[in-house]
């Protein structure tokens, strides 16, 4: 699976709520290649946080394979799980999760301060990371001082902090303005293209979805289609929504 850095394999995942059980994946099969910007899409409840939440080694999977970078991360125990998911996972996340008293660089830097990097690596290497986002000369701030579209640029510096091998991203747009929006979705897509940072987005907004590479649908528990989105769709999408907007 050389090009591949995510293989899944009849994943199954079910909660028990009392006596009842719910089963939002079930046997779902997804192959993700290095480099790739996915989207998920699919309506509310249909397993798709669930999904990256498995992925991300936030939640087990009940039954099945999950490979990253070819390691079965369905198999492992609790103690091998936080390194893959330290290592070879960044997460976005809708409510941007930035902690309120450390201000953007420091946010940055605990990632990588709990990856067990040096002082001195990681104030450079966050300074670097916040110019990419172009977030240069607010390494200052606290999340309070910054702007909702600045805040997700923080935290998706802090997601790039220890080069993982997928970044996985909940409604990262979910809480901005079209404004904002159209930013953060563009700073992933140049991510994704100058960088071949591998991306799998959760979105309900088809034109966010739009931009990216690849769009999939989740459905009674499996990817029910699995679209590859041609380049004069991306066009056409970018064009349409400056006249929405
Ligand atoms: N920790 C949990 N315990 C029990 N049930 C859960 C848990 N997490 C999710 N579920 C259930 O699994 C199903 C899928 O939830 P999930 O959050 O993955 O959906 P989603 O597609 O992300 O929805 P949304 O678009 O609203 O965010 C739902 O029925 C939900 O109630
Ligand atoms: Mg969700």
């Amino acid at each position: 699976m050389s090009d591949l850095v995510l293989k899944i394999e009849n994943l199954t995942k079910t909660y028990k709520i009392g006596k009842r059980d719910v089963q939002p994946l079930t046997n779902l099969n997804l192959e993700v290649k290095k480099g790739e910007f996915t989207a998920i899409m699919g309506p509310s409840g249909s397993g798709k946080t669930t999904l990256l939440n498995v992925i991300g080694c936030i939640d087990k999977a009940s039954s099945g394979k999950v490979l990253i970078d070819n390691v079965d991360i369905a198999k492992l125990p609790e103690s091998k799980l936080y390194k893959i998911r330290r290592d070879k996972i960044g997460f976005i996340f809708q409510n941007f999760n930035l902690v309120p008293y450390l201000n953007a660089r420091e946010n940055v830097e605990l990632a990588m301060e709990l990856a067990g990097k040096f002082k001195g690596q990681r104030r450079q290497r966050a300074k670097d990371l916040l110019a990419t986002v172009g977030l240069s000369g607010r390494e200052q701030h606290r999340p309070q001082r910054l702007s909702q579209g600045e805040q997700q640029r923080v935290a998706i510096a802090r997601a790039l902090a220890n080069d993982p091998a997928i970044i996985l991203a909940d409604e990262p747009t979910g809480n901005l303005d079209v404004t904002n929006k159209q930013e953060i979705v563009k700073l992933l897509v140049d991510l994704n293209q100058k960088q071949g940072t591998t991306i799998i987005m959760v979105t309900h907004d088809e034109q966010v979805a739009a931009q990216t590479q690849r769009m999939l649908y989740l459905s009674d528990g499996k990817i029910s289609e699995d679209k590859q989105i041609q380049k004069e769709t991306i066009f056409n999408s970018q064009s349409e929504s400056k006249e929405t907007y």
